[in-house]
């Protein structure tokens, strides 16, 4: 398998590709590699004829220095499980002053707006952090598609945002939410968690159907209080948020329009902060 940690190696390998019209495929990502980021890979490998692969723990998005410390870091398990999917991936995994060349900060972004919800007003700078990284991404792997999880669904509109008014050739492909058995959406944090934690986080998504559930024949506030009080009643979670929000727009509803909902929660368990999202009608 290629492993590049330069991006000059990387662009150099790319550009007989990309000049014979081959398309890339590409996905990024923070490592500690489950079967999420997996599936992802393996939709890149099946829609192109190149899939590359980041691995860039940035710290710029990161708005709590102990979440960005305490940030599993499994390189070498992560380049095994690549394997599996496809020995041709192409792994990039720069360090932080290739990506950032001493100058560690973020560029300011305005995304119409999707910035300043959920995500955006919990984590200060965050979405400029993931705006700066995904472009420079993008100009050096040039790709032609690029896969995204819904799992982090304001930041996969965030990046369509981001490609439309920068005008890049690119098209953002929304990938679905993997999830454990139980129901827990995959995510490299949960390794954090104990075997028991992991058991009791199923209840996120428990909830979130139920939601899903009451939305058909009741109003935006019933619903959102009912989640509400049923975090409540389960004191080990600490609940950040949950919002019913304009799939689009993601601006938070408060009566139902015709429009696409989804239901959207963080949550802390034992000092870990989980998200998740569900569809609701
Ligand atoms: P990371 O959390 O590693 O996620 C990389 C990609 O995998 C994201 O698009 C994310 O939505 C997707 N993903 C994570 N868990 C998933 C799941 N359970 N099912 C489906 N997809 C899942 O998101 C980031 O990294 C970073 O912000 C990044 C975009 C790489 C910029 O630094």
């Amino acid at each position: 398998m290629l492993i590049f940690n330069y991006k000059a190696d990387l662009e150099a390998h790319l550009a007989p590709y990309i000049s014979k019209g081959s398309s890339i495929g590409f996905v990024p990502t923070m490592g500690a590699l489950h079967n999420g980021h997996l599936s992802l890979l393996r939709q890149s490998v099946k829609d192109n004829n190149v899939t590359v692969i980041s691995i860039f723990v940035n710290p710029t998005q990161f708005n709590n220095p102990e979440d960005l410390e305490k940030y599993p870091r499994t390189v070498d398990a992560d380049i095994e499980q690549i394997a599996t999917v496809s020995p041709d991936i192409i792994v990039f995994t720069p360090s932080v002053d290739e990506m950032y060349g001493g100058n560690t900060q973020s560029a300011s972004f305005s995304f119409d707006g999707l910035e300043h919800q959920m995500e955006g007003s919990h984590r200060p700078g965050h979405f400029d952090g993931v705006g700066t990284i995904v472009k420079k991404l993008f100009e050096y792997v040039n790709p032609t598609r690029a896969y995204f999880g819904e799992k982090d669904f304001q930041q996969l509109q965030i990046v369509k945002k981001l490609v439309e008014k920068q005008n890049m050739p690119v098209q953002v492909i929304g990938c679905p939410i993997t999830r454990e058995p139980n129901g827990l959406a995959m995510s490299s944090r949960n390794q954090r968690l104990t075997g028991q934690d992991r058991e009791k986080a199923a209840f996120i998504y428990k909830v979130l159907n139920e939601a899903k559930e009451k939305f058909k024949n009741e109003d935006v506030m019933q619903v959102k209080n009912y989640v509400e009080q049923a975090f409540a009643q389960h004191p080990e979670f600490e609940l950040e948020y949950f919002e019913i929000a304009d799939e689009d727009t993601l601006v938070p509803a408060t009566v139902k329009e015709n429009k696409k909902y989804r239901g959207f929660v963080a949550v802390m368990l034992s000092n870990v902060r989980l998200i998740d999202n569900i569809s609701l009608n």
